[in-house]
Formats: C-alpha cells, sequence, structure tokens
C-alpha cells in the first residue's frame, strides 16, 4: 500500500479543497489555453477544479492512483460515470469528466492526449527524485503548444519530510528549461505554518508552454 493509499483510507486528506481554487479562476483564461483543448489533471484527488473546467467547456483527464478518491470525485457529484478496462487503467467517464485511474508514470499517449494541463498539489506531491519523470509525462502527454497552469509550494525542506516537498523556482527551471517556455506568473508569500513548523513559505504559479 502506498502513503496515498494510506491517507486516502485514513482520511487524512488536508490537501482536498472544498472551493474551486481562487489561482485557478484568476489565470486561466490570461494563459490562453485552447477553448476546445482537453486538459490534463494529473495527481487530480476529488479536486472540484476540474468540474469548474468542464464549465469553462473543456474536456477534462484527470489521473489517480486511488480509487476511494475518484469514487469520492464522482459520488459527491452525484455523477455515475461509465467504467472501461484500458492498458492497466479503468477509465470514468460521466459527460466532460474523465477520471483514468492508476499511476500516471504507467499512462500512455493512447489514453490521454491533452493541449493543456492544470497542476495544484501534484508536482509538490512527489520528491524531487521522481520529478524528471513527471516532467517527461507531462512532455509526452502534450501536444505541442499546450500551456499548463502550475502552483507551486516552497519552504525550507528541512523543516519537513513532506508531502508536501519543497518546490523552489529554481528547481521548476531546471526541470521544464528545456522544452518548455517558464513564465512567473506571481509569487505569493503565505502565513508561516507553525502547526507544520513551517516558516518562509510561499507558492508560486507558472505559466508553463511545450515548445
Ligand atoms: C496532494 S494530493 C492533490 C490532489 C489534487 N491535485 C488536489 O488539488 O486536491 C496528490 C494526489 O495524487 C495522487 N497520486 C499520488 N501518486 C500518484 C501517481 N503515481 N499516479 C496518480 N496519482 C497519484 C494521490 O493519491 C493524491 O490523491
Amino acid at each position: 500500500m502506498t502513503i496515498w493509499h494510506q491517507r486516502w483510507t485514513a482520511n487524512q486528506i488536508g490537501f482536498h479543497r472544498e472551493v474551486v481554487n481562487d489561482v485557478l479562476e484568476k489565470y486561466w483564461a490570461s494563459i490562453e489555453p485552447n477553448p476546445k483543448g482537453s486538459v490534463l489533471v494529473p495527481l487530480c484527488g476529488k479536486s472540484i477544479d476540474m468540474h469548474w473546467l468542464v464549465e469553462q467547456g473543456h474536456e477534462v483527464i484527470g489521473v489517480e492512483l486511488v480509487q476511494k478518491a475518484v469514487d469520492a470525485f464522482f459520488n459527491d457529484a452525484n455523477l455515475t460515470p461509465s467504467i472501461e478496462h484500458l492498458d492497466g487503467f479503468t477509465r470514468y467517464t460521466s459527460g466532460k469528466n474523465t477520471i483514468l485511474q492508476g499511476d500516471v508514470f504507467a499512462l500512455s499517449p493512447s489514453l490521454a492526449t491533452c493541449q493543456a494541463w492544470y497542476d495544484r498539489a501534484a508536482l509538490v506531491a512527489l520528491p524531487s527524485s521522481i520529478r524528471p519523470a513527471y516532467v517527461e509525462q507531462i512532455h509526452a502527454l502534450c501536444d505541442p503548444g499546450s500551456v499548463g497552469l502550475m502552483i507551486t509550494f516552497a519552504y525550507p525542506q528541512e523543516q519537513m519530510q513532506g508531502p508536501p516537498f519543497s518546490l523552489p523556482n529554481e528547481e521548476v527551471e531546471d526541470l521544464f528549461g528545456d522544452s518548455f517556455i517558464v513564465e512567473l506568473l506571481e509569487q505569493i508569500p503565505l502565513e508561516d505554518e507553525k502547526d507544520r513548523g513551517l516558516t518562509n513559505v510561499h507558492s508560486s504559479v507558472y505559466k508553463i508552454t511545450k515548445i
């Protein structure tokens, strides 16, 4: 059982938000996604941001490892998805909402090809050693010209084990720099999280374009 299965089983999902992310609402139109494009949401959990993206007219393809999260996403919205088993994944579809249940690192473009992506609490959920493989997957699953909106979280890594793992701006440049155009849209200082022992916390918002 992975740490994520344990967290979902124990309902330790403090990352989940009951309201649409305000950064998504503020910046999505400004990154100029193809209005008819499909949006990849890696490590989607049961994020209601996916409903907001559908309301903007997109097909949305979430990818989530844990079955309980996928069930909760559709149950919470009173949706009954159709279910297919494909290539090691289970595909849940209802209208323009799709979630592929499985490991994002095993996903091939034959199951998901996108023109945009949205990353909130995804890359920061992964330790640094795994992040290059995540970026390779985004590259493989998104068409050239695809735009991504990514929200990071950074703090002095020695203050906490993670997840979330700190993602400093320099690491974003190192990870995406070669095959993407990286634009920092905003850096947001956050309140110190004294309960978690965190100081100097900030979040950065990026537009990332696949070349
Ligand atoms: C920190 S949560 C963020 C969820 C969502 N993005 C949100 O904003 O609420 C990370 C999610 O990624 C899922 N996850 C972790 N590793 C994964 C993998 N290899 N493939 C697919 N999903 C994964 C976890 O089960 C968890 O639901």
